[in-house]
């Protein structure tokens, strides 16, 4: 690799439909994932493609396959995890046949992505549980050389739009518990809220990526949407543990299926 910096482009909340289709609050997600992917595909590939779940709306096996077949082939590695509306099941094993790596951890040019599952069946918020904290303890614990991002579903902190706050990680504090602990963490991502939010703690720093389809309005009561494009994250982690990262959409004027995507709006609920 020529660059001192590893860059990771985060996908998330994509809520592919089955085969009759979906729109979600007025967007066609299907049809925002092919542009978005359509736009990415024209840029240099990033050294890694990381999915921070809600990739099929209702967890169809159709879905995660067409999902991995638009980015396999990029020639970038590809890793996912769930979110509270995937078939956890499902998404392993039609990802992993298609080359796609589900959960683990995985260690590139100095740094340890840690992908963890927060997804309780049945429920639309999150949960580690003392497994997956005592994996997270255990990958920190060992293989100090490595600075690590950390990436799960659920954000680990309110983001401040109260009804997706009251559906986020219910064991948060469990898991800043073992995370403080390890200075070495240096980026948590998440999806699940719908919009791009950053914030710090310490030297650490958190962020959602948007969704590749519907947008959700920061600092909304209840579920509204926000007349924005389908959007991802960039992060560049650099040899020596600095963290940049920031958002892109897609572009609203000179590209029409984008703009058009993003006119949806309303309020339905079962969000997230
Ligand atoms: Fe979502």
């Amino acid at each position: 690799m020529d660059r001192q910096e590893l860059r990771v482009l985060q996908l998330s909340d994509c809520h592919l439909p089955g085969p009759g289709g979906g729109v979600l609050f007025g967007v066609d997600c299907a049809a925002a994932w092919e542009c978005v992917v359509r736009h990415l595909r024209r840029l240099p590939p990033p050294e890694l493609v990381l999915l921070t779940g809600d990739l099929a709306h209702e967890g169809d096996e159709g879905a995660y396959r067409r999902l991995a077949r638009t980015l396999t082939g990029w020639g970038a590695p590809v890793f996912a995890l769930a979110g509270n509306h995937d078939h956890p099941d499902r998404l392993r094993a039609v990802l992993v046949e298609e080359g796609v790596g589900v959960g683990g951890d995985v260690e590139l040019a100095g740094w340890r992505l840690v992908l963890l599952d927060s997804v309780r069946p049945g429920k639309t918020a999150g949960r580690l549980g003392e497994a997956e904290l005592e994996r997270l303890e255990g990958i920190l614990a060992s293989d100090p050389a490595c600075h690590v991002l950390v990436a799960l579903h659920h954000p680990p902190v309110p983001v401040g739009t109260a009804w997706m706050d009251a559906m986020g990680l219910e064991d948060a504090a469990a898991f800043w518990e073992v995370v403080d602990r390890h200075p070495r963490v240096r980026a948590v991502a998440f999806g699940h809220v719908h919009q791009a939010f950053e914030a710090r703690r310490g030297k650490l720093l958190l962020a959602a990526a948007p969704s590749t389809c519907v947008q959700f309005r920061p600092g909304g009561r209840r579920a509204e949407t926000e007349p924005l494009p389908p959007g991802w994250r960039w992060w560049e982690l650099e040899a020596g543990g600095a963290v940049r990262t920031w958002t892109e959409r897609l572009p609203r004027a000179g590209d029409a299926s984008g703009a058009r995507l993003a006119a949806g709006g309303g309020s339905e609920g079962g969000g997230g």
